[in-house]
Formats: structure tokens, C-alpha cells, sequence
């Protein structure tokens, strides 16, 4: 007898095996993958996937999450600790992927190498414990959005700080409605309570000179002077400069009033470009894109990935669609017809690119000036730091509090949620 010579049942075995998982993946299945809702982002996106589908001879079903980031993740946390198989594809913010890492497949297996080519810094920031978890689809920063022609009609340039636009905003919004635009405003932005306010906020405290709320380190910063200062002017915008309603805005209700023609400032990610320039738009040609303001001007870096849920039924055919969907060839088309800004450095070369976006050209300083919202540093309680501090932002602005107040009380309750550590 030979001990090591498979027996033939066993043989018969592993044929079976083999052939059952040929024909597997051979049969087509469907992926459910989270797209939009809102912009352009659910067009392009099944647009894209449906493509894939095509090519694969697979089907694709659009999970539509919530247009709210904050709420998008409730829903996702929700499927998860069901271990839910109704999502394969997911589509991951900047800020998740430390707190989502647990849910997520590790795509580098899949992946070709395929990662060398993206920004390495989204690579580090999708990278948890050595698994990547995200493969950057699109990145972003905030922006200054502004009408030229109204400046130039009132004689004032582009604000280099927030108390400048504060006061040119005053000014051509007085000045535009004594023309006859009764519901003019100076400047639209997100102050709702979610992650976009965070976003916001950060930018403003942050270009005030006050940080960004909890350090590289670890260490609670937000009570200070400047943080306070930003939040209280930014708290006089409200019914001054500002709709009140903005109290409520995510980013496509701010850029709906500004493509109405509705406001000179907006602030909001490149995504808004393609929109406000399409040929129906009222303000097409008429928006200049600036950096935003500030000493230093910063921006929110933002982004999105699109990952693999670990409780899908065809975690390799889900990856295969989120390589298609994150590859050069969709980016491109992404970034000429969305605007949206690529994760592959190459595409910042390409004359098609940059033709759609002048912008993008320019975008190096407002990248290099970026500042990240504390992910890293507070890991699995980032959704309740973002909370803690859109809450109290969301507080300064409504009246309920002072800057002052707020940043003292969002300290100890950031202390509350660190406790020993982060
Ligand atoms: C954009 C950004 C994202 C951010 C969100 C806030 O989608 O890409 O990173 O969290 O806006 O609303």
C-alpha cells in the first residue's frame, strides 16, 4: 500500500470540485452595488456598472443608499451586523474605512497591483492592518464656487479670507437685491447636521488657524480662541448672508439655489462643476472656482471608494466589478463627464481631462493645503467625534450656543467618548 497515493474516490472528489466551481463562476449571478443618489454619481455609476455587466454577462441591482454620508453608514452598520448578503459592493467614504474594516474584504488579492498606480496617500488611508479594504474610485477637496460676473460687476475680487467674503457677500447680496433679485443670497454651503457640516466646519476652523479638532497625536484641540471665533462667524452668516435654510442643506440643496443663479458664493466639491456648466444650466460660463478661504485656506479632503462587503454571495465577481469601475478608462470618463476628480495621477496628464476641467490643473495647492477630518487618530470612534462636533456647529448656528461655549463642551465630551484612549 502507498499512503500518499490519492485514492480514487478521493480523485473523483476533487474533479467534482473543480468542475463545480468552473461552472460556478461561469453562471451568471447578480451584484447589488450602493450608487448615488444624489448629482450625477447615480448616473454615472450605473452607467458604469451596467457596462460591466454587459461585458461579464452578469446583472447588476442599484441598492440606493440614502444621500446623507452619515445616514449611508447607519444603513450599511445596520446590514452588516446582520451579516446581510444584500450589499456585494459598497461605496466607502474617505472617513470609513478604519471603522468599516471589519466588513470589508481584502482586496489585494484581487487586485493585480492595480493599487501602485492610484494616489499612494489614498492607498495608506484605505490600507487597515496591512488589508486593503477600498479601492479609490474618486477624491475630492472643498471648494470656492463663485459668480465672475457678479464680482465683476461690484468691483470685488475673490476672497482670500472668511472675513473678506463675509463682507463681499453682504455687500453684492444687498446690492443684487436692490436690482430687483429679491431671494439673492451671499453664500450657500452645508450646515445640516451630518458629516457635510463636519466637512464645513473643519474648513473654517481650521482656516482660522484653530486645528482640526482632535490632533495627528491623539490630543483633543478644538477649545481654543480661533475654533470659537470661526464658529460664531460663521453662526452670523445664518439669515444674514445665508438662507436660513441652510440650517438643512446637504450638498445638492446648495447647489441648487447657487445654479439657480440664487447665490455669489458656494462652497462644494468638484462634482458641482460639470452640473453648473451643462448647457440647461442658468449660471452656465458664469462660475469661477476658486481655493477657499482662509489663513491657511483648507480644504476637507473627501473622497470615495468602492469596496467588497464580506457577507457577499460572489465576493470575486463583486471585486471584479469594483477593478471595472475604479480603472482608468471608467475615471476618465468619470472625470470629463462629472467632474469627478480621479485617483490615478496619470489622469492629471491627459488633455480630455483637463479640457472639461481646467480646474483640475490647478488643484495641486488646494490638495497640498488639504486637511484630513481625525479618522486615523480616533479610529472606531470617528462617526461619534464627526457627531459630537457637526452637533455642536449645528448648535453655534442655530443660536443655542456661543463658539465659546460650544468648543468647551465639545471638549469634555470628546474626552467622554476617548476615556482612556481612542
Ligand atoms: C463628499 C465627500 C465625502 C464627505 C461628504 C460629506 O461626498 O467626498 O468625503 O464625507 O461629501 O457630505
Amino acid at each position: 500500500m502507498r499512503p500518499n497515493r490519492p485514492s480514487l474516490r478521493w480523485l473523483a472528489r476533487w474533479t467534482a470540485l473543480c468542475l463545480g466551481s468552473t461552472l460556478a463562476t461561469a453562471q451568471a449571478v447578480e451584484i447589488a452595488i450602493t450608487c448615488g443618489p444624489s448629482g450625477s454619481d447615480v448616473e454615472f455609476c450605473l452607467k458604469h456598472a451596467q457596462a460591466w455587466a454587459a461585458k461579464t454577462g452578469h446583472t447588476v441591482k442599484n441598492f440606493s443608499p440614502p444621500t446623507s454620508p452619515t445616514e449611508k453608514l447607519a444603513l450599511y452598520r445596520q446590514l452588516f451586523a446582520a451579516r446581510s448578503p444584500d450589499i456585494d459592493v459598497v461605496q466607502i467614504d474617505t472617513a470609513w474605512p478604519g471603522v468599516l474594516k471589519d466588513h470589508l474584504l481584502d482586496l489585494k488579492p484581487l487586485s493585480r497591483g492595480i493599487e501602485a498606480q492610484h494616489f499612494p496617500a489614498i492607498i495608506a488611508n484605505n490600507t487597515v492592518g496591512g488589508r486593503l479594504v477600498g479601492m479609490p474610485w474618486y477624491t475630492d477637496a472643498g471648494l470656492l464656487y463663485y459668480r465672475k460676473d457678479l464680482l465683476a460687476r461690484h468691483g470685488r475680487p475673490v476672497p482670500t479670507t472668511w472675513a473678506e467674503l463675509t463682507e463681499t457677500a453682504r455687500l453684492v447680496q444687498e446690492a443684487e437685491r436692490r436690482r430687483g433679485a429679491a431671494n439673492f443670497h451671499g453664500f450657500v454651503f452645508q450646515a445640516k447636521a451630518y458629516e457635510g457640516l463636519t466637512c464645513n466646519a473643519l474648513e473654517w476652523v481650521s482656516g482660522h488657524g484653530g486645528g482640526s479638532v482632535v490632533d495627528a497625536a491623539g490630543q483633543i484641540t478644538v477649545n481654543n480662541a480661533q475654533a470659537a471665533q470661526a464658529l460664531n462667524l460663521a453662526a452670523s452668516w445664518i439669515g444674514k448672508i445665508a438662507p436660513i435654510g441652510v440650517l438643512n442643506y446637504e450638498e445638492e440643496e446648495a447647489r441648487g439655489v447657487f445654479q439657480n443663479g440664487q447665490a455669489l458664493f458656494m462652497r462644494n466639491w468638484p462634482y458641482a462643476w460639470a452640473l453648473l456648466e451643462k448647457d440647461d444650466s442658468p449660471v452656465k460660463g458664469k462660475v469661477g472656482i476658486a481655493k477657499l478661504p482662509g489663513q491657511p485656506s483648507a480644504a476637507t479632503l473627501g473622497g470615495w471608494q468602492l469596496g467588497v462587503s464580506r457577507y457577499s454571495r460572489h465576493p470575486e465577481i463583486a471585486a471584479d466589478l469594483v477593478m471595472y469601475m475604479t480603472s482608468a478608462q471608467v475615471q476618465k470618463a468619470r472625470a470629463i463627464g462629472g467632474s469627478f476628480n480621479p485617483t490615478l495621477p496619470a489622469l492629471y496628464q491627459d488633455r480630455e481631462v483637463i479640457a472639461a476641467n481646467a480646474f483640475m490643473a490647478n488643484l495641486q495647492e488646494v490638495f497640498a493645503n488639504s486637511v484630513a477630518r481625525p479618522t486615523s487618530a480616533t479610529g472606531l470612534k470617528y462617526p461619534q467625534v464627526s457627531q459630537s462636533f457637526y452637533n455642536a456647529a449645528h448648535e453655534v448656528m442655530s443660536g443655542r450656543a456661543t463658539g465659546e461655549e460650544a468648543v468647551r463642551r465639545l471638549e469634555k465630551r470628546l474626552r467622554q467618548i476617548r476615556r482612556k484612549h481612542w
